[in-house]
């Protein structure tokens, strides 16, 4: 295994497993064949529906491996962003995952939703954030590094400028921000933000192989990466998968990878891009791929009368 060290000195391990979309009933055996393989980064959410099932697994895991070499990252749903509802929504997560303690926990989106609502349906949904404001999320979170039941904290979805404002304020900065990430959108101005700010960056959709075809300005839909003509050339030449072509572009960037699969043939075969070195004309020829497309785009919260636009959103950042 590979790491990346933040701040606090703590490492970080540079690939880690999936769960979204990992169904309850066979995310324990996607995460024991994932250690199996040698990951030992499990990235979680408790919006994705499975945090008690992958509390089965992690129990079974402890048998063998020990709690301090594993990571494990959980994320602060939307309709918790109310500082007095911060630690009780990690409390529940640390419960259902069977945890003392998690290594990284995110604020997982920018946006701020009523108590109990996992998706916004309608207009009285959601919270503004000059009512709920991350600043005062964050003086939350930053309470619960302080009780040491989360040993890193950190944001997802985050702009630069949101970011900026949040380093502004922060009493401990925040170690990491988890984007949507890949040669379609390389997000060459977060990758320079996060080095200059000590940030780790950790791609999600690494393989950018679910959800609504891309499309790009002029409607064309470029084909899904993993079928990509050059992705596809560069995996011949390096005799490799196009999925580990993929995952070795950002690795080699110092990213952190977090493809989800619940094949155990596929976990393996993604772990192996850890072998996998790219070289600079490769790197030039993905470089030409970028066309700023997110797959996860946001349009969830932007809905039934919502404060939320994709220009708030996203802050201009394509
Ligand atoms: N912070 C956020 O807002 C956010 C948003 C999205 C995702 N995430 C995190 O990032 C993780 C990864 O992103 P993602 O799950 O959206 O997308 P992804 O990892 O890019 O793609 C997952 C999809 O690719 C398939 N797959 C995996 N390995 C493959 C391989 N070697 N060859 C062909 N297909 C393969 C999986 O199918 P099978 O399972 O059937 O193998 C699944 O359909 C998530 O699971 C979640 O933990 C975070």
């Amino acid at each position: 295994m590979r790491y990346l060290q933040l701040l606090n000195g703590d490492k970080i391990p540079a690939l880690g497993l999936g769960t979204y979309l990992s169904p309850p009933d066979q995310v324990e055996r996607a995460i024991l064949s994932a250690l199996d393989a040698g990951y030992r980064h499990i990235d979680c959410a408790s919006i994705y529906g499975n945090e008690r099932e992958i509390g089965v697994a992690l129990r079974k895991a402890f048998k063998q491996y020990p709690r301090e070499e594993l990571w494990i990252t959980s994320k602060l749903w939307c309709d918790a962003h109310k500082p007095d509802d911060v630690l009780p929504a990690l409390t529940r997560t640390l419960e259902n995952l069977g945890l003392d303690y998690l290594d990284l926990y995110l604020i997982h989106w920018p946006v701020a939703l009523k108590s109990g609502v996992d998706f916004p349906q309608k207009p009285d949904d959601y919270l503004t954030l000059e009512e709920v404001p991350l600043r005062d999320t964050w003086r939350a979170m930053e309470h619960c590094a302080d009780k040491e039941i989360v040993r890193n904290i950190g944001v997802s979805n985050f702009s630069i400028k949101k970011l900026t404002a949040l380093l502004r304020i922060a009493a401990i900065p925040p170690a990491v921000n988890q984007i949507e990430m890949h040669p379609y959108q390389q997000q060459q101005a977060q990758v320079a933000f996060a080095r200059k700010h000590n940030i780790i960056l950790t791609a999600y959709r690494p393989l950018a192989s679910i959800g609504t075809p891309i499309k790009t300005t002029d409607g064309c839909n470029p084909p899904p990466l993993l079928n990509h003509p050059l992705i596809m050339t560069i995996a011949s030449k390096h005799n490799c998968t196009t999925a580990q072509v993929l995952l070795a572009w950002l690795l080699q960037q110092g990213v952190v990878a977090i493809p989800k699969s619940v094949h155990p043939e596929r976990i393996q075969e993604n772990f192996k891009a850890l072998d996998v070195c790219l070289d600079r004309n490769d790197m030039i020829a993905i470089k030409e791929l970028d066309i700023g497309a997110r797959i996860i785009d946001g349009t969830t919260f932007t809905g039934h009368n919502s404060p939320y636009t994709l220009e708030n959103i996203w802050d201009g950042e394509c």
